[in-house]
């Protein structure tokens, strides 16, 4: 693949050597590759009582940010029985500000305390001059904005002395002035840094249906050995102008095309940990547990049973 960007030297990355192999992440907390599910608030109750049977739990980490709170307890009693992914939404790594130095510092923190197996964060922007916005905004895929990125990437591996997942967005618009593709973005924002790629097969799905482009062609542009862990979630379809367009509102059961992706992107990949994301109108857990289910068969599916010995 020819990135625009390619001629530019990577910068020396000390902390690399000590990473882990590429593509395989396990922290101190190990999350196996298996399927896992989004712990959300109302189900808090039924971890901490009753010990459901998951591989692996996946936790907002700005959720857990308060040190001391009954909050960051709940999570302590249930890291100790489950291997748990913090997933950032609130560091901004494209900022073109640069990382804010508390944030930083108490996600330091809790991950000090926690020792979660994966931490993960979005390729997206979300603070400009300070300024908090309630959303993921997109990036437009220019050598500057790669510049910011992978300068934020770097900082926040320093910071938190070890590897991070970056996650491919959901896209609704496109800019004029991208130099490169999202997966040549995303592939030169690995070989730079050396971090991982958290693969979201429905934003794949999402973006590839708004935009008209060959999701199965992004996935295999992709550099398979990177990705660490895979998201699947729903997402809902309307109309605008006579268009159809679909919505990543993680607010229903995963669609058969994303169940199909998530088969062949594991194809690429290997086995890897599997999340499923349910983040609106969240169902009763046993719902939930029911599409962990589900992607588990996808995950055992997806070799030949003398090649499953890593998936749990
Ligand atoms: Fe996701």
């Amino acid at each position: 693949m020819t990135v625009a960007t390619s001629q530019a030297e990577p910068r020396l990355q000390p902390l690399r050597s000590a990473l882990p192999a590429p593509g395989r992440f396990d922290g101190p907390g190990g999350v196996p590759a298996a399927a896992g599910i989004g712990l959300r608030h109302p189900h808090l109750p039924a971890f901490l009582e009753g010990r459901p049977a998951v591989a692996w739990l996946e936790v907002h980490s700005e959720n857990f940010l308060a040190a001391g709170g009954p909050r960051r307890e709940a999570l302590r009693r249930i890291r100790a029985d489950y291997p748990v992914s913090c997933h950032g939404v609130g560091l901004s790594l494209g900022s073109a500000d640069g990382l804010d130095d508390t944030h930083l510092a108490r996600l330091r923190d809790l991950f000090a305390e926690i020792e979660p197996g994966l931490i993960s964060e979005h390729v997206a922007w979300s603070v400009a001059e300070g300024d908090y916005l309630n959303d993921l905004l997109p990036l437009p895929y220019t050598r500057e904005a790669l510049e910011v990125l992978c300068r934020n990437v770097d900082r926040a591996q320093e910071a938190f002395g070890r590897r991070i997942l970056v996650e491919n967005p959901s896209t609704y618009l496109q800019f004029a002035a991208a130099e490169m593709s999202e997966p040549e973005f995303l592939s030169e924002t690995v070989r730079r840094t050396g971090c991982g790629l958290l693969l979201d097969v429905n934003n794949v799905f999402v973006s590839a249906a708004n935009h008209g482009f060959d999701p199965h062609a992004y996935l295999e542009a992709l550099p398979a050995e990177a990705v660490g862990e895979i998201h699947v979630a729903g997402h809902a379809e309307t109309e605008v102008d006579g268009q159809r367009l679909l919505i990543d509102d993680h607010g229903s059961r995963v669609a058969d095309g994303v169940w199909e992706l998530l088969a062949a992107a594991l194809a690429l990949s290997g086995p890897v940990p599997v999340l499923v994301e349910w983040d609106t109108a969240v169902p009763a857990l046993e719902v939930l547990l029911g599409e962990a289910a589900h992607a588990q068969h996808v995950l055992l599916s997806s070799w030949p049973a003398g090649e499953r010995r890593h998936a749990g």
